[in-house]
């Protein structure tokens, strides 16, 4: 395809603002952003008329290509899960570097590698599982030479990637002084290895398990956790997967009480509860088993009603597919079951429809949770997330008046289920532009593996305004009641 490119007469939505105005995008960047462009003939033009001109969405939460649980990997490599996403009008994703043999190093360079494959831009956060000076070493060559400004720590699954208070409070400081986001999965890891323990002893191995094992309770005293060794180290916190009302309440009591905390959920959680779900046979319920556990029905609504109130601020998938095979590893015993679901091709469009369609929130506010707030806070807006000029030619064109149908017989990811099979909605990506190449058009899929580029990601983002570096407002405010204390005596 071309690499002059005219959309025009579409609605052109940014998160601030909407106007209908035509898009010109020359060699992979937006040019001008205006009525009535007038181009030569040697140009692609797209006629958006009636319909949403937006910024590709943005996946803050992937795992393609990922070792996890005793599997060699995830079943979407970085061509294939991006063959997906783009097709379901996301443009570019942050996926997770797991360190090898815990070195952060050895783990990024192995990431890099895999990723060479790209068929769309991407971002990587590094997960940190253990601590020594190697690794607070290691943390300042990501932030100040690889382009990673967030780092997460898992508090659950106990003796693969879970870690303690201490390397929490270590790893928080850390990121404090690098001016990088940390980022929690907080679920009380501990207790869940305890509630496993209690659920196999009452003879209880299937799918159920995992979700009885794990309640929303544990979500919410490691996300109140968190959000406290955050607020005693004064950094800012963002919180991946949030799955429950318990979790999402502690964010809102901490972002009301003046606290730098992102609240993440995360498609699954939202558009999904967990009526019927393990009443049926085994491949069907080990599909949906993620950590933290879809819930009873009422949380979701109450997290899409947070979402729209701006309590939680974006939208991820934490696409970690595996397939039938490999779900069947835990047949026997639902601690074996790799834990993931899909969504990294259905996000735009399940949004979409339970939030916009629904009546629940603005097309401009679609275009913030599902694009630039994310870029916002990874720091690498506006050259992703807007439709500026000057911006990167990351684009989707959506018909409110098409709709979409879910199966994994049309779906482009590899896994042989979908946690949706069935799901139709309203509302349907018709064009995506990734990087000023038009990919997916007439329900047609043309990627380029190769074609991605490497985001860095600079540290220091705007949830550090105002965070004093020395502490020293903060500690002298620590010491004020010791004082008025002893005065009293
Ligand atoms: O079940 C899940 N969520 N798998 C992916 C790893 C993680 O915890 O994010
Ligand atoms: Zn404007
Ligand atoms: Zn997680
Ligand atoms: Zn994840």
């Amino acid at each position: 395809s071309s690499s002059k490119i005219l959309i025009k007469g579409g609605t052109v939505v940014n998160a601030h603002h909407q106007e209908i105005a035509d898009v010109y995008v020359e060699d992979g960047i937006i040019v001008a952003v205006r009525p009535n462009i007038k181009v030569g003939d040697d140009i692609t033009v797209l006629d958006a008329t009636g319909k949403f001109v937006m910024p590709g969405g943005i996946d803050p939460h992937t795992h393609l290509e990922m070792e996890f649980m005793g599997i060699d990997q995830t079943i979407d490599d970085f061509f294939s899960g991006q063959a997906a996403a783009l097709a379901g009008g996301t443009t570019m994703h942050i996926d997770f570097v797991i360190p090898v043999g815990g070195s952060l190093t050895a783990g990024f360079e192995a990431y890099e590698k895999k990723a060479k494959k790209s068929a769309m831009d991407y971002g990587f956060h590094v997960a940190i599982t253990k601590w020594d000076d190697t690794v607070s070493k290691e943390m300042e060559i990501m932030v100040n030479e690889k382009g990673i400004n967030s780092f997460k720590f898992f508090m659950a699954y106990k003796g693969i990637l879970m870690v303690n208070d201490e390397l929490l409070l270590e790893g928080f400081k850390k990121c404090k002084s690098l001016g990088a986001l940390a980022m929690v999965h907080a679920e009380n890891g501990d207790a869940v290895f305890e509630g496993q323990k209690r659920m196999i002893e009452l003879g209880i191995t299937g799918p159920e398990g995992h979700a009885l094992s794990r309640p929303a309770v544990l979500e919410g005293e490691a996300t109140a956790r968190a959000i406290r060794l955050a607020a005693f180290v004064n950094t800012p916190l963002y919180v991946v997967h949030v799955m429950s009302i318990d979790a999402m309440e502690e964010i809102a009591k901490a972002r009301k009480s003046g606290q730098k905390v992102i609240g993440e959920p995360v498609v699954s959680g939202l558009v999904l509860d967990d009526s019927g779900l393990w009443d049926t046979d085994f491949v069907t319920a080990a599909k949906y088993v993620m950590s933290p556990p879809i819930r009873a029905a009422g949380h979701d609504k109450a997290l899409q009603a947070a979402l729209s109130r701006g309590i939680l601020q974006l939208v991820g998938t934490d696409h970690c597919a595996f397939n039938s095979t490999q779900k069947s590893l835990g047949i026997d015993d639902f601690r074996k079951i790799p834990n993931g679901v899909n969504g990294i091709e259905e996000r735009m469009h399940l949004v979409w429809d339970t939030m916009v369609e629904s009546g629940q929130i603005s097309v401009s506010d679609y275009v913030r949770i599902t694009s630039t707030e994310c870029a916002r806070i990874f720091n690498i807006y506006p050259r992703k997330g807007a439709i500026l000029a000057g911006s990167d030619a990351d684009i989707i064109i959506l018909n409110p008046n098409s709709s979409f149908e879910i199966s994994a017989n049309t779906h482009h990811s590899r896994t042989d289920t979908n946690i949706y099979e069935g799901r139709r909605g309203k509302g349907k990506v018709e064009v995506t532009i990734a990087g000023g190449r038009i990919v997916w058009v007439n329900n047609e899929l043309t990627v380029t593996p190769g074609s991605g580029k490497y985001v860095k990601m600079p540290p220091f983002s705007y949830l550090f305004e105002g965070i004093d570096k020395t502490d020293a407002i903060y500690l002298s405010s620590l010491r004020a009641p010791a004082k008025r204390y002893r005065s009293t005596e």
